[in-house]
């Protein structure tokens, strides 16, 4: 297996290949999804939602993260694992952001970290950096901002916030971040963002003209039938087969149909 670093994505970027990146919060699908050859593994703080049913990505602790992260480490050997910072762990001070990022570091044994936000977090960037930590940026629909934004429509359509992005993005790539997500932008901005960096840019609802695309797991093996966005392809219908599994196995213990002769000792 070889594999992937923060390094590789800059060459995969520079020779035209596009970068593969979905989410894991667990052992046994990070292994499935390192063994299939994905790229970058995200453990994302989309696990407060997908993971422990909470309504934003809000609440999701450290713990909680160094927890999934962990977990998702175990199962590898060649993907590159990018964790999030979850909320409240950067905003407040660089120190701070300095010391979660080190104890995820620590005790995930995780590549890389995630911050959502541009200059607003640029200490906290500059310090974790400083530190040797590689950083993925991430702009355009952050999440963790949803109380600001109101709704998880599409940002950037105005002209003042894109020039926004356009700067943060410049300023991530300057400070040493070694990709960015652009997450809800539209496709035009998010093409022309990535032709201005040479760090890869990875979208999420941000169209074809950037280096790479992320998507939540769960929602791409169509496990949650609410969730139904226009960026949103999904690979399977996992919710009707995972019913239909648990549908006849209720059936068959009903049945006494299992366990069988063959299935008991
Ligand atoms: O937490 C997450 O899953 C993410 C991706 C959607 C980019 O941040
Ligand atoms: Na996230």
């Amino acid at each position: 297996y070889k594999r992937i670093t923060v390094k590789s994505l800059t060459e995969m970027k520079s020779q035209g290949e596009k970068i593969a990146m979905l989410t894991a919060y667990d052992y046994t699908t990070a292994k499935i999804l390192d063994r299939a050859g994905i790229d970058v593994i995200l453990v994302g703080d989309s696990a407060s939602n997908v993971m422990a049913g909470h309504e934003t990505t809000l609440p999701i602790t450290l713990d909680q993260m160094i927890y999934h992260a962990s977990s998702v480490i175990r199962a590898i050997k060649r993907s590159l694992v990018v964790v999030d910072l979850p909320f409240g762990t950067y905003q407040s001070d660089p120190k701070e952001a300095l010391r979660s990022a080190i104890r995820i570091m620590k005790e995930s044994g995780g590549h890389a970290l995630k911050l959502e936000g541009g200059k607003e977090i640029k200490e906290s960037i500059k310090r974790i950096l400083h530190a040797g930590i590689p950083v993925m940026g991430h702009l355009g629909l952050t999440p963790q901002s949803i109380y600001k934004f109101g709704t998880y429509t599409v940002r950037a359509k105005e002209e003042a916030e894109a020039q926004k992005l356009k700067e943060d993005a410049l300023l991530l790539e300057k400070l040493g971040c070694f990709a960015v997500v652009l997450e809800k932008v539209p496709s035009k901005l998010a093409k022309e963002v990535a032709e201005s960096l040479t760090i890869p840019v990875i979208g999420i609802g941000a169209g074809n003209g950037v280096d790479g695309q992320v998507l939540v797991m769960h929602d791409m093996l169509g496990m949650s039938k609410e969730f139904s966005p226009r960026f949103l392809r999904r690979y399977l219908d996992l919710h009707t087969l995972m019913t239909g599994a648990f549908e006849q196995y209720i059936t068959d213990v009903k049945a006494v149909d299992f366990p069988s002769e063959d299935e008991q000792y």
